[in-house]
């Protein structure tokens, strides 16, 4: 079970629905509509994180995704996945990578679906329950790779602009979640 607890969450007024999606620190994710009267009722999130450290990768951008096993194939990822790209736009990112531990089929269809293409596989790349573990990284563009692209914003940054904060607020009620 998710607890909402994990989260340093920015509450957007006048977004609601059966599902209440709310922008995160880290990104995205969908909760029950009575927010505030539950800690355990997060139905999944996604978010983005830096792909790279070093200062040239700075528009790249890595996603990841996770739904609660109850809410599996009703369309969460790909809606959370299309808020979530929308948002990074208005970011300024161009790049998005995702990074999936094999096997893992959902994972692979949920990204083809989004438009991610395979880039490759980095072999025994990561250690855990006792085994090493084989990642495909798939890749997709955000928006064009102009000459001289504008600065990354940072979400909390962003959302002190109304302007901003209206446009995500447009984004998070397009849709039927
Ligand atoms: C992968 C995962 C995020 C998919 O979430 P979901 O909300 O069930 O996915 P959606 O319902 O939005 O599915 C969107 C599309 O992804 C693909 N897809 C999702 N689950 C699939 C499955 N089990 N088998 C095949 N295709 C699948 C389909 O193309 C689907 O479209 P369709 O339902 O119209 O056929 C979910 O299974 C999960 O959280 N798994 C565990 C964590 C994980 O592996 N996260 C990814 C790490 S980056």
């Amino acid at each position: 079970m998710l607890s909402s607890s994990e989260f340093d969450t920015v509450y957007l007024e006048g977004v609601g629905g059966e599902l209440f999606p709310a922008v995160t620190r880290r990104g995205l994710m969908l909760v029950p509509t009575q927010v505030h009267d539950t800690s355990d009722g997060v139905v999944g999130y996604a978010y983005a994180t830096a792909h790279r450290d070093r200062a040239a990768y700075r528009w790249s951008v890595d996603a990841a995704t996770y739904i609660s096993e109850r809410a599996h194939r009703q369309g969460i990822a790909r809606a959370l996945y299309t808020r979530l790209f929308e948002i990074l736009v208005l970011q300024g990112y161009r790049s998005i990578y995702a990074g999936i531990t094999l096997p893992n089929p959902a994972s692979l269809e949920l990204h083809k679906a989004m438009g991610f293409r395979e880039v490759g596989i980095y072999h025994d790349v990561g250690y855990k329950l006792g085994k090493w573990h084989n990642t495909i990284w798939l890749e997709r563009s955000l928006a064009e790779h102009v000459v001289e692209p504008s600065e990354p914003t940072a979400l909390p940054v962003l959302l002190e602009t109304e302007q901003a904060k209206a446009a995500i607020s447009s984004i998070l009620l397009a849709g039927e979640h």
